[in-house]
């Protein structure tokens, strides 16, 4: 994935690139660097791991130029060390990339051949020589609309040459890239939150194209070289504060911030005093759609798979759900009458949006559940519906979750309105649960002392299960998500009735399983599969709702009880003591909650 900065001023550029790389850190923060012009060179400062590590280093402290690159990367080719890290520079090229160069062994050959020496094991140096290589006989706009064409795969670029002391070039291919204006400086970013800071004037590059930037204007051409005008986007010049607060990380205030999120969501589609739905400029007639799919990856996809048993539950739509990179590849039945919705925190998911652009490619009807809705995803579907769930940072998804399935369940619920599928009656009647549900969140959070006793007993087992039926089965994967992301110990979440099928064959005395059997219809055969794994030595961790119906059960090593309400909100309170689970037990392994080892929160390569 890797984030990009680049800017060209009048005054000196170092530290602003170093503030600005911080905010792209949830691109990837493996390694970081910077280049800047001074003195007619091109200086280069990398240092392995996060932003602080450049900071810290006195070479940038010091360094000079008022035009520079900057970047944060997420290693794709090559590990991730110093000599890996961006920028790649020659002697007179230096370029930060974000994407992958699917045919750089073939053009490294070829440049070998030419006798261009390569330092790193990255496919991004191959771009940096094939630019010297053209500028031996070209000029800038040639020799980069030339190397653009000979390069296969996915790219966002910042350029800047020791011969040319006043420009900067981006180029976008699949990756997404932004260009900001300001006062007598211009600006490059992977997207228009590194540039906020700094400009609320910004303007997206499209596939293909690329761009020269001067401290006073900025030209932007085609694939062919072509000059090409492009509008000036005014941004909201709100820019949100992220601070911790008290908490000592950026994961246990999201998961507290969860009552608000649902707030923000239910204010902004719910009509409190006509007890309805507002889902404003909906742009297609209900009876034109009667299948639904939805694609998303990670915790994204969980959504989807949960959006699946609401829509299935409220509606008599025809509802598939699909890991967008499976689906991206795989040879799709595209129907006129089904309509697409892509789920994703970020907006710029590399595989969501590539399945969003097949769609299109093939005149779907699209819809975006998105966090950011400045975007890639936002901008390119037909309609959006915003999660509002402010910006999320810990890179374990938490908020935006919960953000999304509440999005998901009031599109199902109007969906089943429209269609007919639910009467008046039972709208209202979940409706008015809805509007208690951010009460049931609060309350539910409160439970917290338990699972921090309980949760070193999953970072001692060998591994994990995560169970579940029904509206629960989705819950047991985010809830086994959560744990090997944060705490990188071994959780399989699973369908509690196809454990007999095989996973049984796991379970070990002492071994710790969370079943999640809230009071619903799949409640009674839920406790059997728990009865199943009690039976063979499993350590029970059972969640369930408050009842006055006592668990006809034995032997359960813990039980959480979340709030009570109707069943298809119980996977929002459920959901609680999951995330709890994961923050506490990696918090007890002392490992780094908010970025993950090997992970980012933008996953902007395929
Ligand atoms: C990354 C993040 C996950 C997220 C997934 C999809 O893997 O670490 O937390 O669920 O990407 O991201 P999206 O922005 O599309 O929701």
């Amino acid at each position: 994935m890797c984030g990009i900065i680049g800017i060209n001023s009048n005054k000196p550029v170092s530290s602003t690139i170093v503030n600005s790389l911080k905010k792209l850190e949830y691109r990837g923060y493996d390694s970081a660097g910077i280049a800047t012009l001074s003195s007619g060179l091109i200086n280069e400062v990398k240092s392995e791991g996060r932003v602080d590590n450049l900071e810290k280093n006195s070479l940038v402290q010091n360094m000079e130029g008022t035009i520079g690159i900057g970047h944060v990367r997420w290693a794709t080719h090559g590990s991730p060390n110093s000599i890996n890290a961006h920028p790649h520079s020659s002697q007179n090229v230096s370029v930060v990339h974000n994407g992958i160069i699917e045919n750089s062994t073939l053009l490294k050959k070829f440049l070998v051949n030419k006798g261009h020496k390569f330092k790193s094991q990255t496919d991004t140096e191959v771009i940096v020589h094939l630019i010297s290589e053209h500028l031996k006989t070209d000029n800038i706009v040639n020799s980069i609309k030339k190397t653009l064409k000979s390069l296969h795969g996915s790219f966002a670029l910042g350029i800047i040459f020791k011969d040319q002391p006043d420009l900067i070039v981006g180029a976008r291919r699949g990756s997404p890239l932004a260009v900001g204006y300001g006062p007598n400086e211009n600006y490059l970013g992977s997207d228009s939150y590194a540039l906020k800071s700094m400009t609320n004037k910004i303007t997206y590059l499209n596939d293909g194209e690329f761009c020269i930037i001067k401290k006073d204007h900025v030209e932007f051409f085609n694939e062919d070289g072509i000059k090409i005008n492009k509008k000036v986007l005014e941004l909201s010049s709100t820019e949100e504060k992220y601070d911790k607060g008290d908490y000592k990380h950026f994961m246990a205030k999201e998961i507290e911030e969860q009552p608000i999120t649902l707030k923000n969501g239910i204010n902004e589609y719910v009509d409190k005093s006509n007890n309805d739905i507002n889902i404003y400029n909906f742009p297609w007639k209900i009876n034109e759609i009667s299948s639904l799919t939805l694609i998303g990856c990670g915790t994204a996809y969980h959504s989807c798979l949960m959006a699946k048993y609401w829509l299935e539950e409220l509606t008599s739509l025809d509802v598939s759900v699909d890991i967008a990179s499976e689906f991206r590849y795989r040879k799709n039945r595209f129907k006129k009458d089904s309509l697409y919705v892509f789920v994703s925190q970020s907006g710029e998911t590399a595989d969501t949006y590539a399945a969003l652009d097949l769609c299109k490619q093939n005149n779907m009807k699209t819809c975006a559940v998105v966090n950011v809705i400045e975007s890639s995803i936002a901008r390119d579907s037909e309609f959006v519906l915003p999660i509002h769930c402010g910006t999320e940072i810990g890179v374990a998804s938490t908020k935006a979750f919960l953000g999304q399935i509440l999005i998901l369940y009031i599109l199902s619920l109007k969906i089943g309105l429209w269609r007919k599928d639910i009467n008046k009656e039972t709208f209202s009647k979940k409706l008015k649960d809805l509007k208690e549900l951010p009460k049931m969140v609060e309350k539910t959070l409160l439970t917290d002392n338990k699972i921090q006793s309980i949760s070193g007993t999953f970072n001692e087992a060998k591994g994990s299960m995560f169970l579940g039926r029904g509206f629960s089965y989705p819950i047991a994967l985010e809830g086994a998500l959560k744990l090997k992301e944060l705490s990188y110990v071994h959780a399989e979440g699973y369908p509690a009735g196809e454990m007999k099928h095989g996973p049984l064959a796991l379970i070990e005395e002492g071994m710790p399983v969370v079943v999640l059997a809230p009071r619903d219809n799949y409640y009674k055969k839920t406790i059997s599969n728990m009865q199943e794994v009690i039976a063979r030595g499993a350590k029970v961790l059972l969640i369930t709702n408050k009842s006055k119906d006592e668990i006809v059960s034995e032997n359960i090593w813990e039980k959480i009880e979340v709030e009570s309400t109707n069943a298809d909100l119980l996977p929002f309170l459920l959901t609680i003591p999951l995330q709890k689970l994961a923050y506490y037990s990696a918090l007890k392994k002392g490992y780094d909650i908010d970025k993950p080892r090997n992970l980012a929160k933008s996953v902007t390569v395929e």
